[in-house]
Protein backbone atom coordinates (compact mmCIF):
# COMPACT_ATOMS: atom_id res chain seq x y z
CA UNK A 1 0.00 0.00 0.00
CA UNK A 2 1.15 3.26 -0.61
CA UNK A 3 0.18 6.08 1.36
CA UNK A 4 2.17 8.58 3.35
CA UNK A 5 -0.24 8.19 6.38
CA UNK A 6 0.41 4.33 6.60
CA UNK A 7 2.53 4.55 9.67
CA UNK A 8 0.05 6.73 11.48
CA UNK A 9 -2.61 4.28 10.55
CA UNK A 10 -0.80 1.60 11.62
CA UNK A 11 0.29 2.99 15.04
CA UNK A 12 -3.33 4.10 15.77
CA UNK A 13 -4.82 0.11 14.98
CA UNK A 14 -1.89 -1.00 17.52
CA UNK A 15 -2.67 1.20 20.31
CA UNK A 16 -6.65 1.08 19.65
CA UNK A 17 -7.06 -2.62 19.12
CA UNK A 18 -4.48 -3.69 21.87
CA UNK A 19 -1.55 -4.91 19.91
CA UNK A 20 0.95 -1.99 21.28
CA UNK A 21 1.03 0.45 23.48
CA UNK A 22 3.82 3.06 24.03
CA UNK A 23 5.67 1.97 27.29
CA UNK A 24 4.62 3.64 30.68
CA UNK A 25 2.14 5.75 28.87
CA UNK A 26 0.01 7.18 31.94
CA UNK A 27 3.35 9.27 33.35
CA UNK A 28 3.94 10.47 29.74
CA UNK A 29 5.93 7.49 28.43
CA UNK A 30 9.52 6.71 27.46
CA UNK A 31 11.52 7.26 24.61
CA UNK A 32 12.10 3.74 22.42
CA UNK A 33 10.06 1.73 24.76
CA UNK A 34 6.56 -0.08 23.92
CA UNK A 35 4.27 -2.91 25.38
CA UNK A 36 2.67 -5.40 23.23
CA UNK A 37 -0.57 -5.67 24.47
CA UNK A 38 -2.98 -8.68 24.16
CA UNK A 39 -3.23 -8.75 20.86
CA UNK A 40 0.53 -7.83 19.94
CA UNK A 41 1.06 -10.90 22.30
CA UNK A 42 -0.46 -12.90 20.77
CA UNK A 43 0.57 -12.02 17.35
CA UNK A 44 4.28 -12.11 18.41
CA UNK A 45 3.97 -15.43 19.95
CA UNK A 46 3.18 -17.17 16.39
CA UNK A 47 5.74 -15.36 14.96
CA UNK A 48 8.23 -16.89 17.53
CA UNK A 49 6.47 -20.28 16.90
CA UNK A 50 6.96 -20.13 13.33
CA UNK A 51 10.55 -18.83 13.45
CA UNK A 52 11.57 -22.11 16.26
CA UNK A 53 9.77 -24.67 13.92
CA UNK A 54 11.96 -23.43 11.00
CA UNK A 55 14.87 -22.42 12.56
CA UNK A 56 15.30 -25.12 15.25
CA UNK A 57 12.34 -27.98 14.71
CA UNK A 58 12.67 -28.16 11.34
CA UNK A 59 16.34 -28.70 11.06
CA UNK A 60 19.15 -31.30 12.30
CA UNK A 61 21.39 -30.40 15.14
CA UNK A 62 20.27 -27.47 16.17
CA UNK A 63 19.36 -26.52 19.87
CA UNK A 64 17.65 -23.42 21.52
CA UNK A 65 18.71 -21.86 24.57
CA UNK A 66 17.66 -18.88 27.10
CA UNK A 67 20.31 -16.98 28.53
CA UNK A 68 20.42 -15.25 31.43
CA UNK A 69 20.54 -11.48 30.46
CA UNK A 70 23.40 -9.62 33.10
CA UNK A 71 26.83 -10.99 32.15
CA UNK A 72 30.11 -10.71 33.42
CA UNK A 73 31.53 -7.52 32.64
CA UNK A 74 34.64 -8.58 30.50
CA UNK A 75 32.05 -10.25 28.27
CA UNK A 76 31.71 -6.67 26.63
CA UNK A 77 35.30 -6.09 26.32
CA UNK A 78 35.79 -9.45 24.71
CA UNK A 79 33.12 -8.81 22.29
CA UNK A 80 34.88 -4.99 21.43
CA UNK A 81 31.47 -3.02 22.90
CA UNK A 82 33.10 -1.52 25.34
CA UNK A 83 35.29 0.19 22.64
CA UNK A 84 33.64 -0.77 19.60
CA UNK A 85 30.07 -0.16 19.84
CA UNK A 86 29.19 3.52 19.07
CA UNK A 87 27.39 5.63 17.64
CA UNK A 88 28.26 9.69 16.30
CA UNK A 89 26.47 12.19 17.91
CA UNK A 90 25.94 16.03 17.32
CA UNK A 91 23.61 18.51 19.24
CA UNK A 92 22.39 21.39 17.24
CA UNK A 93 23.40 24.46 19.64
CA UNK A 94 19.82 26.66 18.68
CA UNK A 95 17.41 23.51 20.08
CA UNK A 96 19.91 20.82 21.58
CA UNK A 97 18.30 17.97 19.32
CA UNK A 98 20.37 15.27 18.73
CA UNK A 99 21.19 13.91 15.36
CA UNK A 100 22.95 11.15 14.37
CA UNK A 101 25.79 11.60 12.14
CA UNK A 102 26.11 8.57 9.83
CA UNK A 103 22.49 8.82 9.45
CA UNK A 104 22.37 12.44 8.32
CA UNK A 105 25.51 12.22 6.57
CA UNK A 106 24.41 9.14 4.84
CA UNK A 107 20.81 11.18 3.44
CA UNK A 108 23.33 13.18 1.37
CA UNK A 109 25.45 10.67 -0.17
CA UNK A 110 28.36 10.92 2.00
CA UNK A 111 29.75 7.38 3.71
CA UNK A 112 31.02 7.95 7.70
CA UNK A 113 32.90 4.43 8.49
CA UNK A 114 32.26 2.60 11.36
CA UNK A 115 36.43 2.38 11.85
CA UNK A 116 36.56 6.29 11.74
CA UNK A 117 38.19 8.22 14.70
CA UNK A 118 36.53 10.92 16.64
CA UNK A 119 38.67 13.16 14.53
CA UNK A 120 38.18 12.11 11.63
CA UNK A 121 34.62 11.83 11.53
CA UNK A 122 34.53 15.61 12.82
CA UNK A 123 36.97 16.13 9.54
CA UNK A 124 33.93 14.64 7.20
CA UNK A 125 31.02 16.35 9.48
CA UNK A 126 33.00 19.63 8.81
CA UNK A 127 33.28 19.41 5.35
CA UNK A 128 29.56 18.94 5.27
CA UNK A 129 28.18 20.68 8.04
CA UNK A 130 26.64 23.47 5.09
CA UNK A 131 24.46 21.27 3.93
CA UNK A 132 22.93 19.46 6.90
CA UNK A 133 20.47 21.05 8.71
CA UNK A 134 18.79 20.28 12.00
CA UNK A 135 15.69 18.10 11.61
CA UNK A 136 13.60 20.21 14.27
CA UNK A 137 14.45 23.68 13.99
CA UNK A 138 16.31 23.99 10.73
CA UNK A 139 19.56 25.30 12.01
CA UNK A 140 22.86 24.79 10.78
CA UNK A 141 24.68 25.15 13.83
CA UNK A 142 26.25 21.86 15.23
CA UNK A 143 28.30 20.93 18.10
CA UNK A 144 31.64 18.95 17.44
CA UNK A 145 30.66 15.16 16.95
CA UNK A 146 31.02 12.70 19.69
CA UNK A 147 31.63 8.96 19.43
CA UNK A 148 28.25 7.75 21.80
CA UNK A 149 28.95 4.27 23.29
CA UNK A 150 25.47 2.37 22.91
CA UNK A 151 25.61 0.24 25.83
CA UNK A 152 23.46 0.49 28.51
CA UNK A 153 24.68 0.19 32.00
CA UNK A 154 23.49 -1.48 35.06
CA UNK A 155 24.40 -0.88 38.90
CA UNK A 156 23.59 -4.56 39.49
CA UNK A 157 26.15 -5.75 42.53
CA UNK A 158 27.76 -2.51 43.20
CA UNK A 159 26.70 -1.11 46.36
CA UNK A 160 29.77 1.21 46.68
CA UNK A 161 29.58 4.53 44.97
CA UNK A 162 32.28 4.31 42.64
CA UNK A 163 30.42 2.35 39.71
CA UNK A 164 33.87 1.42 38.13
CA UNK A 165 32.77 -2.04 37.17
CA UNK A 166 29.47 -1.77 35.55
CA UNK A 167 27.25 -4.74 34.69
CA UNK A 168 26.04 -4.11 31.38
CA UNK A 169 22.60 -4.82 29.61
CA UNK A 170 23.13 -6.85 26.59
CA UNK A 171 23.92 -4.76 23.70
CA UNK A 172 23.26 -8.05 21.20
CA UNK A 173 21.51 -11.15 22.25
CA UNK A 174 23.99 -13.18 20.82
CA UNK A 175 26.67 -12.88 23.24
CA UNK A 176 24.62 -15.48 25.11
CA UNK A 177 25.17 -18.13 22.61
CA UNK A 178 28.82 -17.95 22.62
CA UNK A 179 29.19 -18.34 26.40
CA UNK A 180 26.86 -21.22 26.44
CA UNK A 181 28.95 -22.84 23.24
CA UNK A 182 31.05 -24.65 25.55
CA UNK A 183 28.54 -25.96 27.90
CA UNK A 184 26.71 -26.78 25.16
CA UNK A 185 29.27 -28.96 23.14
CA UNK A 186 30.22 -30.61 26.86
CA UNK A 187 26.34 -31.69 27.64
CA UNK A 188 25.25 -32.09 24.20
CA UNK A 189 28.33 -33.32 22.19
CA UNK A 190 26.87 -31.98 18.86
CA UNK A 191 28.73 -32.60 15.69
CA UNK A 192 29.92 -29.88 13.52
CA UNK A 193 28.22 -28.49 11.71
CA UNK A 194 25.57 -27.56 14.41
CA UNK A 195 23.73 -24.67 15.08
CA UNK A 196 22.77 -23.05 18.45
CA UNK A 197 19.18 -20.35 18.54
CA UNK A 198 17.87 -17.84 20.95
CA UNK A 199 15.19 -15.34 20.99
CA UNK A 200 16.62 -12.77 23.82
CA UNK A 201 16.78 -9.06 24.79
CA UNK A 202 18.67 -6.28 23.58
CA UNK A 203 19.12 -2.73 25.09
CA UNK A 204 20.84 0.29 23.04
CA UNK A 205 21.30 3.54 23.85
CA UNK A 206 20.12 4.46 20.70
CA UNK A 207 20.45 8.38 20.11
CA UNK A 208 17.32 8.83 18.34
CA UNK A 209 14.44 6.06 18.50
CA UNK A 210 12.46 6.30 15.71
CA UNK A 211 9.53 4.94 13.32
CA UNK A 212 7.98 2.90 16.27
CA UNK A 213 9.18 -0.47 16.64
CA UNK A 214 12.13 -0.10 14.50
CA UNK A 215 14.32 1.40 16.64
CA UNK A 216 14.35 1.37 20.17
CA UNK A 217 15.86 0.87 23.14
CA UNK A 218 14.99 -1.83 24.18
CA UNK A 219 13.53 -5.16 22.09
CA UNK A 220 14.26 -9.26 21.08
CA UNK A 221 16.42 -10.64 18.66
CA UNK A 222 15.86 -13.88 17.21
CA UNK A 223 19.17 -14.95 16.26
CA UNK A 224 20.92 -18.19 15.28
CA UNK A 225 24.44 -18.82 15.76
CA UNK A 226 25.86 -21.87 13.25
CA UNK A 227 29.13 -23.61 14.34
CA UNK A 228 31.09 -24.30 11.15
CA UNK A 229 34.70 -25.66 10.16
CA UNK A 230 37.09 -22.62 9.34
CA UNK A 231 36.83 -21.80 5.66
CA UNK A 232 33.89 -23.75 4.99
CA UNK A 233 31.77 -20.31 5.10
CA UNK A 234 31.38 -19.44 1.71
CA UNK A 235 28.36 -22.12 0.44
CA UNK A 236 26.80 -22.14 4.27
CA UNK A 237 26.59 -18.12 4.27
CA UNK A 238 25.05 -18.78 0.55
CA UNK A 239 22.46 -21.35 1.63
CA UNK A 240 21.78 -19.50 4.97
CA UNK A 241 20.74 -16.41 3.10
CA UNK A 242 18.80 -18.02 0.75
CA UNK A 243 16.58 -20.06 3.26
CA UNK A 244 15.87 -16.77 5.67
CA UNK A 245 14.23 -15.41 2.61
CA UNK A 246 12.40 -18.30 1.68
CA UNK A 247 11.74 -18.06 5.09
CA UNK A 248 9.76 -14.32 5.64
CA UNK A 249 8.13 -15.22 2.13
CA UNK A 250 6.75 -18.57 3.70
CA UNK A 251 4.98 -16.32 6.45
CA UNK A 252 3.12 -14.30 3.52
CA UNK A 253 5.19 -11.15 3.48
CA UNK A 254 5.07 -10.18 -0.63
CA UNK A 255 8.06 -11.24 -2.13
CA UNK A 256 8.59 -8.05 -3.58
CA UNK A 257 8.35 -6.18 -0.72
CA UNK A 258 11.72 -8.36 0.61
CA UNK A 259 15.27 -7.70 -0.81
CA UNK A 260 19.28 -8.70 -0.06
CA UNK A 261 21.66 -5.47 0.42
CA UNK A 262 25.59 -5.91 1.33
CA UNK A 263 27.15 -4.05 3.85
CA UNK A 264 29.78 -1.46 2.33
CA UNK A 265 30.97 -0.87 5.93
CA UNK A 266 31.73 -3.71 8.11
CA UNK A 267 31.12 -3.86 11.89
CA UNK A 268 33.98 -4.64 13.86
CA UNK A 269 33.03 -8.46 14.60
CA UNK A 270 32.16 -9.64 10.47
CA UNK A 271 33.80 -10.76 7.81
CA UNK A 272 30.59 -10.20 5.34
CA UNK A 273 27.53 -8.79 6.11
CA UNK A 274 24.21 -8.92 4.34
CA UNK A 275 20.88 -7.52 5.32
CA UNK A 276 17.40 -8.58 4.14
CA UNK A 277 15.27 -5.51 3.92
CA UNK A 278 11.46 -5.04 4.16
CA UNK A 279 9.53 -1.71 2.31
CA UNK A 280 8.38 -0.22 5.53
CA UNK A 281 6.27 2.72 5.19
CA UNK A 282 9.38 4.97 4.81
CA UNK A 283 11.31 2.68 2.24
CA UNK A 284 13.25 -0.30 2.22
CA UNK A 285 15.40 -0.90 5.63
CA UNK A 286 16.83 -3.45 7.57
CA UNK A 287 15.01 -6.58 8.99
CA UNK A 288 17.49 -8.95 10.05
CA UNK A 289 21.32 -9.10 9.63
CA UNK A 290 23.03 -12.59 8.46
CA UNK A 291 26.54 -12.36 9.25
CA UNK A 292 29.49 -13.98 8.17
CA UNK A 293 31.90 -13.67 11.94
CA UNK A 294 34.81 -16.46 11.27
CA UNK A 295 36.27 -16.84 14.56
CA UNK A 296 35.84 -13.36 16.03
CA UNK A 297 33.65 -14.05 19.07
CA UNK A 298 35.08 -17.34 20.11
CA UNK A 299 38.75 -16.10 19.50
CA UNK A 300 38.27 -13.31 21.78
CA UNK A 301 36.07 -14.89 24.43
CA UNK A 302 39.18 -17.65 24.31
CA UNK A 303 41.42 -15.06 24.38
CA UNK A 304 39.70 -12.97 27.35
CA UNK A 305 38.96 -16.08 29.84
CA UNK A 306 41.55 -17.89 28.91
CA UNK A 307 39.77 -21.00 28.33
CA UNK A 308 40.31 -23.28 25.54
CA UNK A 309 37.12 -22.65 23.37
CA UNK A 310 38.48 -25.03 20.57
CA UNK A 311 36.74 -27.58 19.41
CA UNK A 312 37.87 -31.77 19.23
CA UNK A 313 36.70 -33.16 16.39
CA UNK A 314 35.70 -36.55 17.84
CA UNK A 315 36.79 -38.68 14.69
CA UNK A 316 40.09 -37.00 13.77
CA UNK A 317 40.99 -35.37 17.45
CA UNK A 318 41.73 -32.36 15.15
CA UNK A 319 41.32 -29.27 17.34
CA UNK A 320 40.23 -25.53 16.22
CA UNK A 321 38.04 -22.71 16.87
CA UNK A 322 35.07 -23.04 14.93
CA UNK A 323 33.85 -19.80 13.07
CA UNK A 324 30.14 -18.72 13.23
CA UNK A 325 27.85 -17.57 10.31
CA UNK A 326 24.94 -15.28 12.50
CA UNK A 327 21.41 -14.75 12.05
CA UNK A 328 20.07 -11.72 13.84
CA UNK A 329 16.46 -10.57 13.50
CA UNK A 330 14.24 -7.79 15.35
CA UNK A 331 11.32 -9.45 16.29
CA UNK A 332 9.67 -6.05 16.30
CA UNK A 333 10.95 -5.14 13.05
CA UNK A 334 9.19 -8.32 11.74
CA UNK A 335 5.80 -7.41 13.62
CA UNK A 336 6.11 -4.12 11.92
CA UNK A 337 6.84 -5.17 8.41
CA UNK A 338 3.64 -8.02 8.99
CA UNK A 339 1.33 -5.60 9.95
CA UNK A 340 2.52 -2.99 7.20
CA UNK A 341 2.16 -5.81 4.76
CA UNK A 342 -0.92 -6.63 6.06
CA UNK A 343 -2.81 -3.29 6.26
CA UNK A 344 -5.60 -2.80 3.79
CA UNK A 345 -8.24 -0.36 3.17
CA UNK A 346 -11.45 -0.96 0.94
CA UNK A 347 -14.84 -0.86 0.42
CA UNK A 348 -17.60 -3.41 1.56
CA UNK A 349 -21.05 -3.13 1.78
CA UNK A 350 -20.92 0.18 0.59
CA UNK A 351 -18.79 1.34 4.04
CA UNK A 352 -15.06 2.13 3.84
CA UNK A 353 -13.47 -0.76 5.86
CA UNK A 354 -9.51 -1.27 7.23
CA UNK A 355 -8.49 -5.11 7.41
CA UNK A 356 -4.97 -6.89 8.37
CA UNK A 357 -5.03 -9.46 5.51
CA UNK A 358 -2.40 -11.58 7.69
CA UNK A 359 -1.95 -15.23 6.88
CA UNK A 360 -4.45 -17.61 9.19
CA UNK A 361 -0.90 -18.81 11.20
CA UNK A 362 -0.26 -16.12 12.46
CA UNK A 363 -3.42 -14.39 12.88
CA UNK A 364 -3.71 -13.12 16.72
CA UNK A 365 -7.69 -14.89 16.80
CA UNK A 366 -8.28 -17.52 14.32
CA UNK A 367 -12.26 -17.42 14.54
CA UNK A 368 -14.89 -15.26 16.11
CA UNK A 369 -18.44 -17.30 16.75
CA UNK A 370 -21.44 -15.18 17.73
CA UNK A 371 -24.76 -15.86 18.21
CA UNK A 372 -26.57 -13.58 15.63
CA UNK A 373 -28.76 -12.23 19.03
CA UNK A 374 -27.94 -12.47 22.34
CA UNK A 375 -30.97 -12.58 23.91
CA UNK A 376 -32.00 -15.52 22.59
CA UNK A 377 -30.36 -18.47 25.16
CA UNK A 378 -30.87 -21.12 22.60
CA UNK A 379 -28.92 -19.45 20.00
CA UNK A 380 -26.24 -18.64 22.80
CA UNK A 381 -25.84 -22.32 23.72
CA UNK A 382 -25.59 -23.24 20.16
CA UNK A 383 -22.61 -20.80 19.60
CA UNK A 384 -21.25 -21.56 22.89
CA UNK A 385 -21.30 -25.27 21.80
CA UNK A 386 -19.82 -24.12 18.17
CA UNK A 387 -16.98 -22.29 20.27
CA UNK A 388 -15.72 -25.20 22.50
CA UNK A 389 -15.77 -27.64 19.19
CA UNK A 390 -13.09 -25.20 17.55
CA UNK A 391 -10.93 -24.41 20.60
CA UNK A 392 -10.04 -27.95 20.53
CA UNK A 393 -8.27 -27.35 17.61
CA UNK A 394 -7.17 -24.14 18.32
CA UNK A 395 -7.58 -21.59 21.82
CA UNK A 396 -7.98 -18.44 19.90
CA UNK A 397 -11.29 -18.42 19.20
CA UNK A 398 -13.01 -15.20 20.09
CA UNK A 399 -16.49 -14.81 21.28
CA UNK A 400 -18.46 -11.33 20.62
CA UNK A 401 -21.63 -10.94 21.04
CA UNK A 402 -21.68 -7.08 21.21
CA UNK A 403 -23.57 -4.47 18.73
CA UNK A 404 -24.44 -5.69 15.13
CA UNK A 405 -23.36 -8.55 13.47
CA UNK A 406 -22.02 -5.94 10.52
CA UNK A 407 -20.12 -4.06 13.67
CA UNK A 408 -18.43 -7.36 14.85
CA UNK A 409 -17.08 -8.62 11.91
CA UNK A 410 -15.75 -5.19 11.21
CA UNK A 411 -13.65 -5.26 14.57
CA UNK A 412 -12.30 -8.36 13.64
CA UNK A 413 -11.52 -7.63 10.46
CA UNK A 414 -8.69 -4.88 11.92
CA UNK A 415 -7.70 -7.35 13.85
CA UNK A 416 -6.75 -9.70 11.05
CA UNK A 417 -9.20 -12.50 12.20
CA UNK A 418 -9.23 -14.75 9.14
CA UNK A 419 -13.10 -16.27 9.87
CA UNK A 420 -16.44 -15.34 11.16
CA UNK A 421 -19.04 -17.65 12.44
CA UNK A 422 -22.73 -16.81 12.87
CA UNK A 423 -25.28 -18.94 14.41
CA UNK A 424 -28.69 -18.03 13.41
CA UNK A 425 -31.88 -19.89 13.56
CA UNK A 426 -31.60 -21.91 10.78
CA UNK A 427 -28.64 -23.88 12.96
CA UNK A 428 -30.89 -24.29 15.41
CA UNK A 429 -33.59 -25.54 13.25
CA UNK A 430 -36.43 -22.83 13.77
CA UNK A 431 -35.59 -21.37 10.31
CA UNK A 432 -37.13 -21.93 7.05
CA UNK A 433 -34.83 -24.28 5.62
CA UNK A 434 -35.29 -27.43 7.45
CA UNK A 435 -31.62 -28.64 5.48
CA UNK A 436 -29.73 -25.55 7.07
CA UNK A 437 -30.15 -27.42 10.59
CA UNK A 438 -26.57 -28.00 12.06
CA UNK A 439 -24.96 -25.49 9.43
CA UNK A 440 -23.70 -22.03 10.43
CA UNK A 441 -22.18 -18.51 7.73
CA UNK A 442 -18.89 -18.85 7.75
CA UNK A 443 -18.01 -15.15 6.63
CA UNK A 444 -14.26 -15.01 4.87
CA UNK A 445 -12.10 -11.97 6.26
CA UNK A 446 -10.51 -10.48 2.80
CA UNK A 447 -13.44 -11.44 -0.07
CA UNK A 448 -16.27 -10.80 2.76
CA UNK A 449 -18.04 -13.38 0.68
CA UNK A 450 -20.17 -16.08 2.91
CA UNK A 451 -20.95 -19.47 2.26
CA UNK A 452 -23.16 -22.10 4.63
CA UNK A 453 -20.59 -24.84 6.32
CA UNK A 454 -21.72 -28.12 8.24
CA UNK A 455 -21.00 -27.43 12.40
CA UNK A 456 -19.37 -30.97 11.77
CA UNK A 457 -16.92 -30.17 8.98
CA UNK A 458 -15.86 -26.74 10.86
CA UNK A 459 -12.80 -28.34 12.82
CA UNK A 460 -11.31 -30.28 10.00
CA UNK A 461 -11.58 -26.73 7.97
CA UNK A 462 -10.06 -24.42 10.41
CA UNK A 463 -7.26 -27.02 10.86
CA UNK A 464 -6.39 -27.34 7.64
CA UNK A 465 -6.49 -23.21 7.02
CA UNK A 466 -3.99 -23.30 9.92
CA UNK A 467 -1.61 -25.53 8.70
N1 LIG B 1 24.24 -9.89 16.85
C1 LIG B 1 24.28 -9.07 15.71
C2 LIG B 1 23.54 -7.84 15.86
O1 LIG B 1 23.10 -7.46 16.92
P1 LIG B 1 22.58 -5.82 14.48
O2 LIG B 1 22.54 -5.62 12.99
O3 LIG B 1 23.10 -4.75 15.33
O4 LIG B 1 23.41 -7.15 14.68
C3 LIG B 1 20.46 -7.34 14.46
O5 LIG B 1 21.12 -6.20 14.98
C4 LIG B 1 19.00 -7.03 14.25
O6 LIG B 1 18.42 -6.49 15.46
C5 LIG B 1 18.72 -5.95 13.19
O7 LIG B 1 18.69 -6.52 11.90
C6 LIG B 1 17.37 -5.45 13.62
O8 LIG B 1 16.35 -6.30 13.11
C7 LIG B 1 17.40 -5.57 15.14
N2 LIG B 1 17.71 -4.26 15.74
C8 LIG B 1 18.90 -3.66 15.86
N3 LIG B 1 18.80 -2.49 16.51
C9 LIG B 1 17.50 -2.34 16.80
C10 LIG B 1 16.74 -1.33 17.47
N4 LIG B 1 17.33 -0.24 18.00
N5 LIG B 1 15.41 -1.49 17.61
C11 LIG B 1 14.81 -2.59 17.10
N6 LIG B 1 15.45 -3.59 16.47
C12 LIG B 1 16.79 -3.47 16.31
Amino acid sequence: MTDANLMEKIVSLCKRRGFVYPGSEIYGGLAGIYDFGPRGFELLANLKKAWWDAVVYGRENWYPIDSGMFKNPRVWEASGHTTGFSDPLAECKKCNARIRVDKVLGAIGVTADEKMTEEEINALFDAHRAEIKCEKCSAHDFSRVRKFNLLVQSNLGDFTSEGNNPVYLPGEACQGIYLDYKNIVDSMQPKIPFGVAQIGKAFRNEISPRNFLFRCREFEQADTQLFIRPNENKEAYEALKEERMNWFISLGLNKENLRFKQHENLVFYAKDAWDIEYNYPWGFDELEGIHDRSDYDLTQHQKFSSVDLRYTDPETAEKYVPWILETSMGMGRLFLAVLADAYREDELGGEVRTYLALAPKVAPVKAMVSPLLKNKPELVAKAREVRALLRQVHPAIAWDDNGNIGKRYRRQDEIGTPFCITIDFDTIGHGDDAALTDTVTLRHRDSGAQERIAIASLPAYLAEKLR
